[in-house]
């Protein structure tokens, strides 16, 4: 399903860590060519007086920046409350002086920075959620933008034990920039220190290397950066007074793989040059390249095995990694080779220092741009090996230090997919997972999918944040159901609360006290979660009655939750229907967003296809459950005045009870259908899953019902052949299973990829009216697609043919096949009077027998 996305990298210094700094911090100055800043500003963020660190630079006070701020409302706060043991690190730590005082904003609150020249600059910001009474930090939760680049979002800092420090390279283009923080409704956010400073021009190129395929990568200057890592391999922590532009460069064991086979060296400082092109002390400072990790008894053995370093990134952006080399081990000239890895792909192979700088211990330094695309299971690993096929060098490899730097995304973000304004810029993050896991085997996808990739990436890149076309943002989503909820609905208004989305739902049923729910779930027992998705997790929970029933907890941090939680309300405040998951009650005490489900006993669909060690379903209950979700497709589509697209039909959103009755769930990412006659589209930001996802939605970014469709044909195959919707592990043009069923049938071959645990029960015609349907959902223009409607007469039929010429002789199946007969016999030819058949069985449930059954003692 679908998950939050990744905080990124923080960049995370524990306050333990700071006490090893005892060691190493000195009075003594440094030498080195120092930058001299045209633009810093520095803040030391509820602090009444200025602070010296001592590192030399000065912070200045509140009073002193408060021409800087300007906020909508005068509601700020200080803190200058101390953590139990500051006094303890405060004497020690160079910055920590910082972390002892905060301001809290209640709105959003901007910083106007003068810029007397433009260019790429440093941001960084400091946070630590201090102890106060009135204000919980822990529970501030805030976005942060720097002009129009986004660099935090739903961004919150839980961890009392450390401070958070983040560095950002963002460039400047005009004589100012702005700084944002916006409070998350019902939050507010919070910062303890500020530095905006310029940076060297020549601190990063234009270009880099990029990995796989090897080749140039131009454009970095269009970029955002973010710092994810910065090590000093093989040495001691340099702390911002012994670097030259004032950054941190911590040590490399932590995330060092086998550290058993590399030893660390160094050489004194004075020993390192600088060469007269290339590195400079500004690009990395002596400490870095003075000190290194090779691989442990080079020369003595056979040492045949890499250096692994090890990193976690969010892998929903593109790193800009830097890695630092100096040779210090070398006795003479060539006789170091060794190979570059970057999550296994060559960086550079034959790597010969000494070659490229003429000289030993002599800085060298590159950059490679590592996409997206090749980081599939959220971590970066940069490895050094010795080369192989030359036998001239003692096998060795080094590394003296490593930068990785996040890329801001397409949306101008460095967290998350929502861009400045707001508007959410991206697919579902479940889908970009998807999409990446697919990306991650590039050639092996199938040529549909890979079209289907193409094309996002050219809506992607024709998406120059200028020439983008203003959407609608994610919040103005939930169209008014009725003109009394216009104001919740419509505005951004910082007032609104889940208690006032709940109060204007009619509908929602009963109220759940947050004690009821906590007993209910064994307080939230991570063992009773049945599921999880964009908003929380979902839990299993027993009502005091004995009443099973399924418990929606909103993750009051993920904004997307919030908003996919809101949809869910709005619809489901609105639709009831037998193949609609419904809706029991809800609970709003102290800021929860929770909300009670029937309990669907037999969970999704898809777990009964494959994958688990579920009995696999007859042919006669996999067409009842096709049947069962359809209808509850078409009465989405129909039945309300509006008409509601779906958008994220699945097999593990179609649910089913222990009857094995089937129900759609999961409305958040619904969307109400075109409001007037002569607009039959909704232009939207993709979302959906990867596999089930209309080509045409995809190339056309408009959603009508035929979307739905497209994924409802997926969903068929699926049933029809048990496997995943993209299974990457197949051969290349199986692995995406709309296009694979599409060619298997035009060859006549559809028999071929029948689960073979059906294959021999069902009736030709049944397969064959059941496949048609099928394929006609997959057409490639939505206008070609049948509707809801016909679908689900299809499918019937379908149902119907294999009642008919069933073979089997028990009872209660020839009594279904009698009244399967009659059914035909009424229906053949008479759509209509089907359909009309449909909507009896589809109107608003409310009062039906079924509906009370799972509504009432509750
Ligand atoms: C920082 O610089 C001083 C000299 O100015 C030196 O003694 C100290 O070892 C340096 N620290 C590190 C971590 O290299
Ligand atoms: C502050 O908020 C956090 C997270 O919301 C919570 O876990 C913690 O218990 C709260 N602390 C206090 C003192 O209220
Ligand atoms: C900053 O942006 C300006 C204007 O877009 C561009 O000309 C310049 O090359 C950029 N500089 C850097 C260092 O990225
Ligand atoms: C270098 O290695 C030695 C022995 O393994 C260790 O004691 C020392 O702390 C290391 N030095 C650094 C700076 O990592
Ligand atoms: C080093 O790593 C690369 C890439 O992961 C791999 O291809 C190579 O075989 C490794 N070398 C050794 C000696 O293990
Ligand atoms: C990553 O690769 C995709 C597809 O090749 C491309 O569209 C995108 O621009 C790349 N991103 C970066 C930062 O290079
Ligand atoms: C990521 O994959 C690499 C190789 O593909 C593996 O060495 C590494 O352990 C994996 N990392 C995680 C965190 O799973």
């Amino acid at each position: 399903m679908h998950s939050v996305s990744m905080g990124g990298a923080s960049y995370v210094i524990g306050v333990s860590m700071f006490l090893l700094l005892t060691s190493f911090v000195s009075l003594a100055d440094v030498p080195f060519s120092s930058f001299n800043p045209t633009d810093v500003h520095l803040i030391d963020c509820g602090s009444p007086d200025d602070t010296l660190l001592d590192d030399g630079r000065t912070f200045k006070s509140d009073p002193q920046s408060a021409s800087y701020l300007s906020t909508d409302e005068n509601i700020l706060t200080s803190i200058t409350s101390f953590p139990d043991n500051s006094l303890t690190f405060s004497s020690v730590v160079s910055s920590l002086p910082l972390y002892l005082t905060a301001r809290i904003f209640t709105h959003d609150s901007i910083y106007l920075f003068p810029i007397l020249k433009p260019g790429r600059h440093w941001i960084r910001l400091h946070f630590y959620p201090l102890p106060h009474q009135s204000y919980n930090l822990t529970s501030a939760t805030f976005t942060v933008t720097a002009d129009d680049i986004v660099l935090l979002h739903g961004f919150s800092v839980k961890n009392r034990d450390k401070t958070v420090f983040k560095e950002y390279l963002v460039n400047v283009t005009s004589d100012k920039i702005t700084l944002k923080f916006s409070p998350m409704k019902n939050s507010f956010a919070f910062v303890n220190a500020i530095e905006v400073v310029s940076s060297p021009k020549e601190l990063i190129s234009n270009s880099a290397s990029a990995i796989s395929p090897i080749g140039d990568f131009n454009g970095l200057d269009g970029y955002a950066l973010e710092v994810s890592y910065r090590l000093n391999v093989g040495g001691p922590i340099v702390t911002p007074k012994n670097d030259t532009l004032w950054r941190t460069w911590l040590q490399d064991d932590q995330f060092m793989k086998f550290p058993q086979g590399a030893r660390n060296v160094s050489v004194p400082t004075n020993l390192i040059r600088y060469p007269n092109g290339g590195a400079t002390p500004l690009i990395a400072p002596y400490w870095v390249y003075a000190t290194a990790d090779q691989m442990a008894d080079s020369g003595v053995r056979d040492p045949n095995f890499n250096l692994t370093w090890e990193m976690n990134v969010d892998p929903s952006f593109s790193y800009l990694i830097r890695l630092h080399f100096c040779d210090i081990v070398s006795t003479g000239l060539n006789e170091l080779y060794f190979n570059v890895y970057i999550n296994g792909m060559t960086g550079v192979s034959n790597l010969d220092l000494s070659t490229l700088t003429s000289g030993l211990s002599i800085p060298y330094y590159k950059d490679f741009v590592l996409n997206a695309s090749h980081i599939s299971n959220g971590s970066i690993s940069i490895q050094v090996g010795p080369s192989s096929n030359l036998q001239a060098s003692v096998p060795n490899a080094i590394l003296n230090g490593l930068e990785v730097m996040k890329m801001s995304n397409s949306a101008g973000s460095l967290d998350g997919l929502f861009s400045a304004d707001g508007t959410y810029r991206g697919m579902k993050s479940g889908l970009n997972e998807k999409m990446k896991a697919a990306a991650g085997i590039g050639l092996a996808l199938g040529g549909f999918s890979l079209v289907l990739l193409a094309v996002m990436i050219l809506i992607r890149l024709k998406r120059t944040p200028k020439g983008y076309t203003k959407q609608k943002t994610f919040s103005s989503w939930f169209l008014p159901l009725n003109p009394k909820q216009c104001s919740f609905l419509s505005s951004k208004s910082k007032s609104t609360t889940f208690s006032s989305i709940i109060s204007i739902g009619q509908n929602l049923g009963r109220f759940f006290t947050l004690n009821e729910l906590r007993e209910a779930t064994k307080n939230f027992d991570e063992k009773a979660i049945i599921g999880v998705g964009g908003f929380g997790k979902v839990f299993l929970g027993e009502l005091d009655d004995g009443t099973k029933v399924a418990i929606k907890r909103g993750n009051p941090s993920s904004s997307q939750g919030i908003n996919e939680f809101q949809t869910e309300i709005q619809l489901l405040s609105k639709l009831r229907h037998r193949h609609l998951v419904s809706l029991i009650g809800y609970c709003d005490e102290q800021s929860e967003m929770i909300l009670v489900y029937e309990y669907m006993a037999y969970g999704p669909l898809r777990d009964h296809l494959y994958g688990s060690n579920i009995p696999p379903l007859s042919w006669r209950q996999r067409l009842e459950i096709c049947i069962g979700s359809a209808r509850g497709l078409h009465y989405l589509h129909t039945g309300s005045t509006q008409g509601i697209i779906h958008r994220d039909v699945k097999t593990t959103n179609i649910l089913l009870d222990e009857n094995f009755v089937a129900k759609v769930s999961d409305f958040g990412l619904s969307k109400a259908g075109p409001a007037s006659l002569d607009q039959t589209h909704v232009s939207t930001a993709v979302k959906g899953s990867f596999g089930y996802l209309d080509p045409e939605y995809f190339r056309r970014q408009q959603l009508t019902e035929k979307s739905d469709v497209y994924s409802f044909g997926v969903v068929l195959f699926e049933v029809l052949c048990a496997r995943p919707a993209l299974d990457p592990a197949l051969p290349r043009e199986q692995v995406n299973l709309a296009e694979w069923a599409k060619q298997e049938n035009a060859k006549g071959a559809i028999g071929k990829i029948i689960d073979p645990t059906i294959a021999g029960t069902m009736s030709k015609d049944s397969l064959l009216k059941f496949v048609e349907a099928a394929e006609k959902c997959l057409a490639e223009h939505g206008e070609d697609r049948p509707s809801m409607g016909d679908v689900l007469w299809h499918l019937e039929y379908a149902l119907q043919l294999q009642g008919i010429n069933s073979e089997t002789s028990d009872r209660e199946n020839e009594a279904k096949i009698g009244e399967n007969a009659e059914k035909v016999e009424k229906n053949t030819g008479a759509k209509e009077e089907m359909i009309v058949d449909i909507s009896d069985d589809s109107g608003l449930v409310v009062g039906s027998p079924m509906f009370l059954e799972s509504f009432h003692g509750r």
